[in-house]
């Protein structure tokens, strides 16, 4: 669906942001765009609606160069979340915002004030919207911002870490909502994220940067499972993942594989456990017999 080719970008001091990344999105995938600080996430972003022009390569939607495309149905069918809420929101208040998209869009008034209510209340904001933009905490401009992006309805939705700045139930509710748009309506999500704990749970790959490159590109357990790759990407592993590592090296315990997420790690060690106490009753045994 999405094609990206040896794209170059450089900024206007000379600073060299992309230096030859190919990528391809399939429709329907969850992607992952992980990397530290500086890296490329957000020039790269830019470039996948249009916003930037590669000094070098290209993007293709469906085939066809996105710079060729007409704006508003680049627009209307990617949608972006931008990594600060003040670069994507400027109407007065709330509902003027997030009805802008698909004002846009030529729908009837009653069809953008029904897109309205719908993707206020899926973000949880359907009581904020007669209030004014400035008097929004952080967080409230960040879900405003994705509900402007749902009104769209788009195929694609691309999200600069839309869950900085959320509470820890806001996470939740955001992830879960981007889950259930990709996998029952068919939304292709791409996500770049330092949130390296929220991988293997919902995104299908990941596209590791650095310095303007794709380092490597793969599921969780591939990518995960290459500790050279991480630290010179300057990442780290999820949070479980580095504890049973640690249990593996330094404690030898008996691992098959890394978990990746509590649920795997849970398991896992229910399987420990259950070894264990079978060692154990045996031994038990053992010992009962006199031997
Ligand atoms: N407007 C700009 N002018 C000059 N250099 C820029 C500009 N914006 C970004 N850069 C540089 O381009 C490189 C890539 O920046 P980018 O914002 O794409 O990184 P990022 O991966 O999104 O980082 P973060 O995790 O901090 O959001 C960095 O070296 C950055 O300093
Ligand atoms: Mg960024």
């Amino acid at each position: 669906m999405l094609k990206i080719e040896d794209l170059h970008y450089n900024y206007e001091d000379g600073t060299p942001a992309l230096c030859g990344i190919d990528l391809t999105i399939a429709e329907g995938e969850f992607l992952a765009v992980l990397g530290s600080n500086g890296s490329g996430k957000t020039t790269l972003i830019k470039h996948l609606n249009g916003l930037l022009q590669p000094a070098l390569g290209r993007v293709l939607l469906d085939g066809k160069q996105i710079g060729s495309l007409d704006e508003a149905e680049v627009f209307s069918r990617i949608g972006v979340v931008f990594q600060d809420p003040d670069d994507q929101l400027f109407a007065p208040t709330v509902e003027e915002d997030v009805a802008f998209g698909p004002s846009n869009m030529g729908l009837s008034p009653v069809a953008v004030k029904e897109r309205v209510h719908e993707a206020l209340h899926m973000v949880g904001m359907q009581d904020f919207a007669r209030k004014p933009i400035h008097a929004l905490s952080h967080g409230q401009r960040k879900r405003i911002c994705v509900a402007g992006v749902l009104a769209m309805e788009p195929r694609v939705m691309i999200l600069d870490e839309p869950t900085a700045g959320l509470d820890p139930m806001g996470v939740h509710q955001l992830m879960h909502l981007l889950e259930d748009l990709n996998k029952n309506k068919g939304i292709t999500m791409i996500m770049a994220t330092h949130m390296v704990d929220l991988v293997p749970l919902f995104m299908s790959r990941i596209a590791i940067l650095s310095k303007g490159q794709v380092l490597r590109c793969g599921n969780s357990e591939e990518v995960f499972a290459d500790s050279a790759l991480m630290e010179k990407a300057r990442l780290h592993l999820p949070l479980i993942a580095e504890l049973m590592n640690l249990l593996k090296e330094r404690d030898r315990v008996n691992l098959k594989h890394i978990p990746l997420t509590v649920g795997e790690a849970r398991r896992e060690i229910l399987r420990l456990l259950s070894v264990e106490d079978v060692r154990s009753r045996v031994l038990g045994e053992a010992m009962d017999n006199g031997r």
